[in-house]
């Protein structure tokens, strides 16, 4: 399973890539916001500087209108960008025509806010790049996240479409741990996520108890 992170914080973003095991880079709207960045040039210039992070990775950058013909233009011009730009839209009937546009002209995409399984079914069939089951969110209105990826993974691997499954709206490290036993193919996390799959009691004391013991006959 890859690994994506899920904020538009350069500094997260850096000690994310450094540990060597970033494939990408979530973002929307409400994360840039977060970060304070505005204005069209300037969350252009932010994607641009994501990508030059993680170098190599996917890095999702959203469009913010809601219409076809709007959506064809943001999309187009944020593909642009560089070559690692993947472009978001969401799950609506325009986003969805959107999809299958960009599909048709080689533009990747990720299609976003996807809470059903009916939904990631039209995503694929646009031929999206990525489907984003947001889990978290299912959860907080008791409804199970994880459950969802996991049907969304069997369709998939039933009709053997090629989308692969996002699994988005991660909000902890055992969410992680569900999605990959869940069979997605990526997770996108806050970084408190994935730097808690590094914690473990017995790594502590077994740590300390290999220096004490190396003290005891070194010095
Ligand atoms: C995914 O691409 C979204 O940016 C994100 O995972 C949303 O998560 P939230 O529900 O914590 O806002």
């Amino acid at each position: 399973m890859r690994f994506f992170i899920d904020t538009a914080n350069l500094d997260q973003i850096r000690e994310a890539n450094d540990l060597g095991v970033l494939d990408g880079v979530t973002t929307n709207p409400s994360l840039m916001a977060k970060e304070g960045i505005k204005g069209e040039a300037n969350i252009k210039q932010h994607y641009i500087d994501i990508c030059n992070i993680v170098k190599g990775g996917d890095i999702s950058a959203e469009v913010i209108a809601t219409d076809y013909e709007g959506m064809i233009r943001e999309g187009k011009e944020l593909a642009a960008l560089h070559k690692q730009i993947v472009v978001k839209v969401p799950c609506t009937k325009d986003g969805i025509k959107a999809i299958k546009h960009f599909t048709e002209i080689g533009i990747r995409t990720n299609c976003t806010l996807v809470f059903s399984v009916g939904q990631a079914l039209l995503a694929a069939k646009a031929g999206a790049t990525y489907v984003s089951p947001f889990i978290g969110r299912l959860d907080d209105i008791s409804t199970d996240g994880v459950e969802l990826v996991r049907q969304i993974v069997d369709v998939y691997r039933y009709y053997d479409y090629g989308t692969q499954v996002l699994a988005a709206s991660i909000r902890h490290t055992m969410h992680i741990i569900q999605c990959m036993e869940a069979g997605a193919d990526v997770a996108t996390c806050p970084l408190s996520a994935i730097l808690g799959l590094l914690k473990h009691p017995l790594t502590d004391i077994g740590l300390a108890k290999f220096l004490e013991d190396y003290k005891k006959v070194n010095g």
